[in-house]
């Protein structure tokens, strides 16, 4: 039984702030789904190879990225490295960057380059307050000692804790919390901390993982528990929370072959849809009801308490509107070169159409 009250609604374009649009053939069959998933604005991570330091290099970037799909806001961020100085800071706030993202070394995906000691990185976080830039946390410590990917994201809350403390203006993003203490750390720091919640880790527990790599990313999906708190917050009306989908595509070979599995799951094409299905899920299951799901609450969630934090207006007043009638999610993704797996494929989920 679909969330009928949502057939026909009419929501403002959601903006997805936290995605992984690659490079080459990748970026090639990614990019042109964005806006297929309900999409208009998108907030870029820079964890290309080698991963993004400069500001030239986001500038160019984003230049390639227009140029697949004019019709998408691309805000822009970089890297994380020692090649970011305070200088560094000063620039991308000057020609349009508009966060800096911070991988702990070796957590994830294109993370060797990353954070050891975020200490060092002061000097940077103190400019980066002054110049109202956003700083993107992946929030997971590295599996060292009795740290494993199930307890990452609980043990790196204390960094988030500190962060917030010495740079209380700057504003942070926890990036997609997959914890209920995850979601209890951001509620408990002021107003300039925030946190995204992702499509995917609406629906998805460990159990969704184990055993298959389409649903496998860091950080990895927790407990019913866990899930259900990830729930109730992107329905809280909390503007705290919001959209992020961390859609992560890989080559289906490297997922499905190879001695490591990479860690990404990909829902570009379907992001609303997904997070619209999660909601259905949940209202089936008894962990919502179907009076938390009202248009207001999608369009907070979706829309507007991201582009609210990141202080940015809706761009074009694009609307788009749901409607389920059988529409199946791909089975797969392909160019020439490259195939990618969407999440639940072959699922039935909602059609997006687009109006102004
Ligand atoms: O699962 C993930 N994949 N998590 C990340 O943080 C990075 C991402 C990727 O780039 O594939
Ligand atoms: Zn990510």
């Amino acid at each position: 039984m679909p969330l009928e009250k949502l057939q026909g609604v009419k929501l403002p374009a959601s903006a997805d702030f936290h995605v992984h649009l690659r490079d080459g053939d990748m970026m090639d069959l990614v990019t042109p789904t964005i806006r297929q998933g309900g999409v208009n604005t998108v907030f870029v991570m820079p964890n290309l190879v080698p991963p993004i330091t400069t500001v030239d290099r986001a500038l160019e970037y984003k230049q390639r990225l227009q140029a697949i799909e004019p019709n998408v806001n691309y805000l822009m961020s970089l890297y994380l490295h020692e090649d970011v100085t305070p200088e560094t800071i000063v620039e991308a706030k000057k020609r349009g960057i508009t966060g800096v993202k911070s991988y702990p070394a070796g957590v994830t995906t294109n993370s060797s380059s990353g954070v050891v000691d975020y200490s060092v990185f002061y000097p940077v976080f103190e400019e980066m307050e002054r110049q109202e830039m956003v700083l993107n946390l992946h929030g997971e410590a590295p599996s060292t000692g009795d740290v494993t990917v199930l307890s990452a994201e609980e043990r790196f809350l204390p960094v988030l804790g500190q962060l917030h403390e010495r740079f209380p203006k700057l504003r942070i993003i926890l990036e997609h919390c997959t914890t209920a203490a995850a979601i209890e750390a951001v509620k408990k720091c002021g107003p300039t901390v925030a946190g995204t919640i992702t499509a995917h880790h609406l629906s998805i527990i460990i159990d969704s993982w184990a055993g298959d790599p389409f649903c496998f990313c860091k950080p990895v999906a927790k407990t019913p528990a866990d899930r259900d708190a990830l729930l109730r917050a992107a329905v809280s009306g909390d503007p705290k929370f919001f959209f992020g989908s961390d859609s992560a595509p890989h080559p289906a070979a490297s997922k499905r072959g190879g001695d490591r599995i990479a860690a990404g799951v990909f829902t570009q094409p379907y992001t609303t849809q997904v997070v619209i299905d999660s909601f259905e899920q949940a209202c089936e299951n008894g962990i919502l009801k179907e009076s938390d799901i009202t248009p207001e609450i999608l369009e907070g969630f979706l829309s507007k308490f991201g582009r609210q934090f990141y202080g940015i207006g809706e761009e074009k007043n694009e609307f788009i509107t749901l409607v389920k009638k059988g529409e199946n999610i791909a089975n797969i993704l392909q160019s020439e070169k490259l195939d990618v797996v969407p999440f639940r494929r072959g699922q039935e989920t909602w059609t997006v159409s687009w109006s102004l």
